[in-house]
C-alpha cells in the first residue's frame, strides 16, 4: 500500500498552534487552531481539537468531501474515533485514571461496584446513590428460569467465553422491555446498566458450572458482587464454599483494575455495534467477542499457558525467550507490549503486588509466579524489548492470581470481560448520549481487480 504515497501530499502545523496552555474545561477542547494540509498543489486548512489533558489531533472529518482523499491507518494506531470523557491514559508515562482519578487510588481505596458506578456516572456515589446502584444489580441478578435451557444445550467442555457472549446476546430474546427500549427513556438506562453487571456475573458463574458439568448454583441476596460470583462458581448444593475476605479483595481488585481502558478493540466493537443503535446487551456480546483473543483479553489465559509450557520444558526461561525474539517462530512474550503503553501499565505494578500478597496469605508457592518474574526481569535488560518499550501488561500476573484462587484456566478472559462490563456501558452511553452520534462505518482503499465480467462455468478454465 506504500505506493499511494507517492502523490504529493504535505501536513503541517502552523507555528505556535499548540503553544496554548491546555485549562481542563470543555471550553478548550475544540481550540480555533488550523493544520495545513497540502494535496495536489492545493492547501485545505483542517481543524485541530485538543484534549483537556492535552492529547491533540487532527479534525479530518471533512476530509474527504472537501479534498477526494482519505486516511489509511493500519490497525487505527494515530486514529481518534471519539471525543471521550471516561478514562484517561498516557503510555508514556505509565498513567491510567478513570474520570481523573488516578488508578492506584481506586484500587487502595474503592470496589468494583463504586468504580463501576464512577465509570458509567462520572462521579463518585454518595452513600445513598451507591445503596441504590447496589440494591438494583440485587434485584436484576436473577436470570429468567428458561435461560436455563440454552445452557442445556451446550456441550459440557464449551468454552466459557462463548457461552457467555451467546447468552448475554440471548437475555436480550427474555426481556421485550429491552427490545423495545429506545434511548432517553427516562429510568431504563440505570436499570438495564445494572441487569447487566449484575447478570454477567450470573451468566459467567453458571457457564463456569456449565462448562464442568455441574449443577448450577443460584446467586444469594446477602452477598456482595464479588462474594456471590465466588459463591456461584464454587459452592456446591450441599455445602456453601468458604469465603475468604483476602480472596474476595483480591479478585474484586482485579475486576476494578480492568473496568475500563478507553478504545481498546473489545470497547471499540461495542461502540461500533452501539453506533447502529443496536441494543445494550447485543453490543456488549459483541464486546465479550473482540475480548477473547489472545491478543486482548485471551492474553491471560495466553500467559499462563505459556508459563507452563515452560515450566514442563524444564526451561528457565531463556530459550522462550530467545524464540519470542524470532520472528519466524510465531512466539510472542504474552502479557508483554501494548499499544498504548511504552511504559510499564500500572495495572501490572498494582496486580504484581497483589500477587505476592495473595499467595503468602494463601501459603502458595507457585513455581510459575518464579518463572514469570525471571521473564520479567530478564525482558526489562534485553535489548530487544527496551527498544521496542515492551513492559509487562495488566494480564502478566492477573493469571497467577487467579490460579491461587481456585479459578480455572478458560475462566481467565470471562474474569475480563465481568471487570470491564461497566467501561462498555459507559461508553454505550456516550455514543447513545451523543447527539451527534454517526454510525461508524469506515471505508478503505480498494485494491482487488478493476472492472471484470461474468464467464459461464463450462468457459472457465
Ligand atoms: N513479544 C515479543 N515481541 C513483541 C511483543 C511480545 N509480546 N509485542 C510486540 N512485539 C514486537 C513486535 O514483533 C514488533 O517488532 P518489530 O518492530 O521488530 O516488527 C514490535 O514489538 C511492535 O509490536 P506490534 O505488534 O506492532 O505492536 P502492537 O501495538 O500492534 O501490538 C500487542 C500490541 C498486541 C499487545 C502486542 O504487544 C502483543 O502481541 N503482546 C502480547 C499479547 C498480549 O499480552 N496482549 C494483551 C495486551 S493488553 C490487553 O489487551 C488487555
Amino acid at each position: 500500500m506504500r505506493e499511494l504515497c507517492f502523490l504529493a501530499c504535505q501536513i503541517s502545523l502552523r507555528p505556535g498552534d499548540f503553544a496554548a496552555t491546555f485549562a481542563a474545561n470543555e471550553a478548550s477542547m475544540h481550540m480555533n487552531n488550523t493544520a495545513q494540509l497540502e494535496l495536489d498543489g492545493r492547501a485545505f486548512p483542517l481543524p485541530t481539537t485538543i484534549g483537556t489533558e492535552g492529547e491533540k489531533a487532527i479534525d479530518v472529518s471533512a476530509l474527504r468531501n472537501n479534498t477526494g482523499y482519505i486516511t489509511l491507518d493500519d490497525g487505527y494506531a494515530n486514529t481518534g474515533s471519539c471525543l471521550s470523557r471516561i478514562t484517561f491514559i498516557d503510555g508514556e508515562q505509565g498513567i491510567l485514571r478513570y474520570r481523573g482519578i488516578p488508578i492506584e487510588e481506586l484500587a487502595e481505596r474503592s470496589t468494583f461496584i463504586e468504580t463501576a458506578f464512577l465509570v458509567i456516572y462520572g462521579h463518585l456515589p454518595t452513600r445513598a446513590e451507591l445503596r441504590h446502584f447496589s440494591d438494583l444489580l440485587t434485584e436484576n441478578q436473577y436470570l429468567h428460569e428458561d435461560m436455563k435451557y440454552h445452557f442445556q444445550g451446550f456441550p459440557t467442555g464449551a468454552h466459557p467465553m462463548a457461552m457467555l457472549s451467546a447468552m448475554i446476546n440471548a437475555a436480550s430474546c427474555f426481556d421485550e422491555g429491552l427490545m423495545h427500549w429506545h434511548w432517553g427513556m427516562g429510568r431504563e438506562f440505570e436499570v438495564y446498566a445494572a441487569r447487566l453487571i449484575s447478570q454477567v456475573r450470573t451468566i459467567a458463574a453458571f457457564s463456569y458450572r456449565k462448562s464442568r458439568g455441574l449443577p448450577l448454583i443460584y446467586p444469594k441476596k446477602a452477598y456482595k458482587y464479588t462474594a456471590n460470583f465466588l459463591h456461584m462458581m464454587f459452592s456446591c448444593p450441599y455445602e456453601d464454599y468458604d469465603l475468604k475476605p483476602e480472596v474476595v479483595r483480591a479478585l474484586d481488585l482485579i475486576f476494578l483494575l480492568h473496568a475500563d481502558h478507553e478504545q481498546n478493540c473489545s470497547t471499540a466493537t461495542v461502540r461500533m455495534v452501539a453506533s447502529s443503535q443496536a441494543n445494550l446487551f447485543a453490543s456488549a456480546s459483541a464486546g465479550v467477542c473482540a475480548l477473547w483473543g489472545p491478543l486482548h483479553g485471551g492474553a491471560n489465559q495466553a500467559v499462563v499457558e505459556m508459563l507452563q509450557q515452560i515450566h514442563r520444558d524444564g526451561d528457565d526461561g531463556s530459550k522462550f525467550m530467545a524464540a519470542t525474539k524470532d520472528k519466524h517462530s510465531g512466539k510472542r512474550l504474552m502479557g508483554f507490549g501494548h499499544r498504548i503503553y511504552k511504559n510499564y501499565d500500572p495495572r501490572a505494578k498494582i496486580i504484581k503486588q497483589a500477587c505476592d500478597d495473595i499467595l503468602k496469605t494463601l501459603h502458595i508457592a507457585d513455581p510459575l509466579l518464579e518463572i514469570a518474574k525471571k521473564l520479567e526481569e530478564a525482558a526489562l535488560h534485553d535489548s530487544y524489548f527496551v527498544e521496542r518499550k515492551l513492559y509487562p501488561n495488566v494480564d502478566f500476573y492477573s493469571g497467577i492470581i487467579m490460579r491461587a484462587i481456585g479459578i480455572p484456566l478458560e475462566m481467565f478472559p470471562v474474569i475480563f470481560a465481568i471487570g470491564r462490563m461497566p467501561g462498555w456501558i459507559a461508553n454505550y452511553r456516550e455514543i447513545m448520549e451523543d447527539q451527534k452520534s454517526r454510525i461508524y462505518r469506515p471505508r478503505q482503499v480498494y485494491m482487488g481487480p478493476t472492472l471484470n465480467h461474468f464467464v459461464p462455468i463450462e468457459e472457465r478454465t
